[in-house]
């Protein structure tokens, strides 16, 4: 496995193995790996011949009073566990290599954004689509995989790619859970005893809405909200940030829920900020 800290490293590296004809795939992270982001190397390795991993806390998408200095960071023990998933490549670049003094270019995804994470952290999807811009123009993958728990990135990730023309296939793989149901996430390492208990209020309120709307037979988005709230609620330490229930891909909010219904939610437990979400399909109408 090469690892370099440079893009002029990464570029030869990435050179020599298009000159092959080879198809290199991407998995961009913030490090700190759990079996999520292990997930994601493995499906990478099915779409591609080379797998590139860049492991970069990106300052541009915390806001000040976020947890950027706190965010956990551990670069012996991912670079192990990109070894052991057999990556050929880990880009793990300073704050100085990708945002040189005078940086003043950013890129924003309109729409897309307004809702959900993006009304909690407005400055958070322009500091995510610039710097997968950024990566994509270094490591110019060919196929590029995100996980699917962080479903609003994603939909802004896949809107960006489109309407820029970026020749790259951005692939969604699913959330993976703890045996108990949380979404593993490298927040979850600031959860105390008693918050990671607290935690599950997020997977069990999406198991309740899945139970809503396909076995009561709910359909108003309004009263399922406001079922999920009072779940949530009855959990210690949890506060919630936002339940959003809408479509899936135009991320719009909806009253009424038709064939697919996204709902996702962020809460607060303690001082920690967990999202989760679930895209729930409807049976389609046989009539
Ligand atoms: O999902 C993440 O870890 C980050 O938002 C990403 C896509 C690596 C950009 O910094």
């Amino acid at each position: 496995m090469k690892i370099v800290e440079t893009k002029k490293a990464a570029r030869e590296i990435i050179r020599k193995w298009k000159r092959r004809g080879l198809r290199i795939g991407l998995v961009p992270t913030m490090g700190y790996f759990h079996e999520g982001h292990l997930s994601l190397m493995d499906k990478c390795h099915e779409l591609a011949d080379k797998v590139a991993v860049s492991l970069f806390v990106n300052p541009a998408q915390f806001a000040p009073n976020e947890d950027l200095s706190s965010y956990p960071r551990d670069r012996e023990r991912d670079l192990a566990l990109a070894d052991r998933h057999n990556v050929d490549l880990v880009f793990i670049p300073g704050d100085k290599e990708m945002y040189a003094p005078g940086h003043k270019t950013w890129v924003t995804v309109e729409g897309l954004t307004s809702e959900m994470c993006g009304r909690s952290r407005p400055t958070h999807f322009c500091g995510v689509a610039t710097v997968v811009t950024k990566l994509f123009n270094i490591i110019t993958p060919d196929v590029a995989v995100f996980g699917e728990k962080d479903f609003q990135q994603l939909q802004v990730i896949r809107r960006m790619t489109h309407d820029l023309d970026m020749p790259v296939e951005i692939v969604g793989h699913p959330i993976v859970r703890e045996p108990d149901g949380l979404a593993m996430s490298s927040r979850n390492s600031y959860l105390s005893k008693e918050e990671r208990r607290s935690a599950l209020c997020l997977s069990q309120a999406l198991d309740l809405a899945e139970h809503l709307v396909k076995q009561q037979g709910i359909r108003n988005c309004s009263d399922l909200r406001q079922a999920l709230a009072e779940k949530i609620e009855a959990f210690p330490f949890a506060g919630i940030d936002y339940i959003f229930t809408g479509d899936p891909e135009t991320l719009e909010s909806q009253d009424t829920i038709n064939n697919k219904l996204l709902v996702a939610l962020a809460v607060f437990v303690g001082a920690t900020r967990l999202i989760d979400n679930r895209v729930i399909t409807l049976e389609a109408d046989t009539k």
